[in-house]
């Protein structure tokens, strides 16, 4: 059902793009065998090194193509971290997608230190499932494991370990993963999009790859499993995924929702964790417009909102779509709207469609989140100006009073900091969207819609 590592090799995009990284499975290897070995050695390739190598060593393209992203050390801890009791317990654990071992090695952390290695070790093989498509990922995160656990389960008469034989290479996806033999799923899958294979409850066409991951491996699991995941913070907040936060909710029980900001240094993505507990199938219900996902404060009663004092609607120019015909009106695209200026003039272009009658706020669609200064960059734009037609990468603002010291006012709300940060927590996705801006609380303003007049 999902396009993977498989189809990659089958299209013959190049040979295999992760062939050069078993130099690295063969040092491990023969580290895994050392007769002296430090703990600094080992503690570096059970950090960052294993992904480091991997991105010196196999082409971002194919890195992309295949979702090969790595958890950090610190994001896997903070995963993993609140099931440290349960997996003292002894609980049966699974990776569907599990790379270099990362999360697992997490995991390997809270077997209690009271056992012997031994014991700890036995456990781990019998206890902790592992698949991954790529082999040469697989023979690393075996590896990484026994260092973890260090080397000290080395037969003294073969030289030989006890192999992870529950670590293997396939697709996580497959009926032979014991997702009804686990107590604790964890879970960073693919995030590449993909085209799903038939129209489904939730969406159809381009998807996330991640979304579907989540919802086959979650239905494959016994009530009561936990699962925790590392998904792309457009499942919490993109309205397009509206519906398969229902079908998730269905399913499984939201018991956290963390926001994490971006992936790592190398992987331009923001990300979230989702903290879930697998539900009975008695007690699945669809669940829509659950306010879980979204961590912005919500709006209290007496609170003014943006969509109360304005309306809110994106640009309809698409220039490399929209045919240059019918009357010649003034435009406005990103280059002609400087940040932070009253724009009095605009020039011009034919345009058959719906046209903006200023004066109007106008903000730039494209927002990125936490990187520093602003989240909203507006300018006004002059009644002086005419009705305009708006290129498609802005968002009007018109305030229902229609006057310019509406807008200077809506300016002066929308850089405010708090406004920053309610949108972080509100959205972290690139775009900005019609109906996260509505919801932006206002400071300066008395009264809810009821008491706000239109004109
Ligand atoms: C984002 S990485 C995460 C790896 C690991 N869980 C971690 O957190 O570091 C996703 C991994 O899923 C693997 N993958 C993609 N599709 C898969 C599938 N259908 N079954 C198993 N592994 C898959 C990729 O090879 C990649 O190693």
């Amino acid at each position: 059902m999902l396009i993977g590592y498989g189809d990659l090799m089958a299209t013959g995009l190049s040979c295999d793009p992760f062939g050069a990284y078993r130099a690295y499975d063969a040092e491990l290897q023969r580290l895994l065998f050392a007769s002296s070995v430090t703990d600094s050695d080992i503690a570096a390739h059970l950090d960052g090194m294993a992904y480091h190598r991997l991105r010196q060593i196999v082409p971002l393209e194919a890195r992309r193509n295949s979702s090969t992203f790595f958890t950090s050390t610190e994001t896997r801890a903070r995963l993993v971290g609140p099931y440290r009791t349960l997996i003292a317990r002894g609980a049966s654990i699974l990776d569907p997608a599990c790379g270099v071992g990362d999360l697992l090695i997490a995991a390997s952390a809270f077997l209690p230190r009271t056992w012997t290695e031994t014991r700890r070790y036995e456990h781990l093989a019998a206890r902790f499932y592992g698949v991954d498509l790529i082999p040469v990922l697989v023979s690393v995160a075996r590896k990484r494991l026994q260092l973890a656990m260090r080397p000290h389960q080395v037969d003294a008469n073969s030289g030989e370990l006890t192999e992870l034989r529950l670590i293997r290479s396939g697709d996580g996806l497959s009926s032979e993963v014991p997702y009804d033999a686990i107590q604790l799923l964890l879970l960073n899958p693919p995030f590449k999009r993909v085209t799903l294979p038939r129209a489904e409850t939730w969406g159809e066409g381009l998807t996330c790859e991640a979304a579907p991951f989540v919802l086959n491996a979650l239905e494959r699991c016994n009530p009561g499993t936990y699962a925790a995941a590392i998904l792309p913070d457009v499942l919490r907040s993109g309205s397009r995924y509206a519906k398969w936060r229902g079908e998730v909710e269905r399913l499984a029980k939201i018991s956290a929702v963390e926001i994490i900001g971006v992936f790592d240094p190398w992987t331009d993505v923001d990300v979230f964790i989702l903290r879930l507990r697998v539900r009975d199938v008695a007690r699945r219900r669809m669940l829509t417009g659950s306010d879980k996902w979204c961590l912005a404060r919500a709006r209290a009663a007496a609170q003014t909102v943006l969509g109360d004092v304005a309306t809110i609607s994106i640009g309809d120019v698409v220039p490399h779509r929209h045919q240059v015909s019918g009357p010649t009106v003034p435009y406005l695209s990103v280059p002609s709207t400087p940040i932070g200026e009253t724009i009095t003039s605009a020039p011009t272009r034919q345009f058959l469609g719906r046209l903006h009658e200023p004066p109007f706020v106008l903000l730039r669609r494209t927002s990125a989140p936490t990187r520093g200064g602003r989240r909203l960059a507006p300018s006004i734009v002059d009644g002086i100006v005419g009705a305009a037609a708006i290129e498609n990468h802005l968002i009007v603002v018109k305030p229902h009073d229609q006057t310019l010291a509406t807008c200077e006012k809506l300016v002066d709300e929308l850089v405010r900091p708090e406004v920053t940060h309610w949108l972080d927590a509100r959205l972290r996705t690139r775009h900005l969207t019609k109906s996260a801006l509505s919801q932006v609380p206002l400071s300066g303003w008395q009264g809810t819609a009821a008491n706000l007049h239109e004109p």
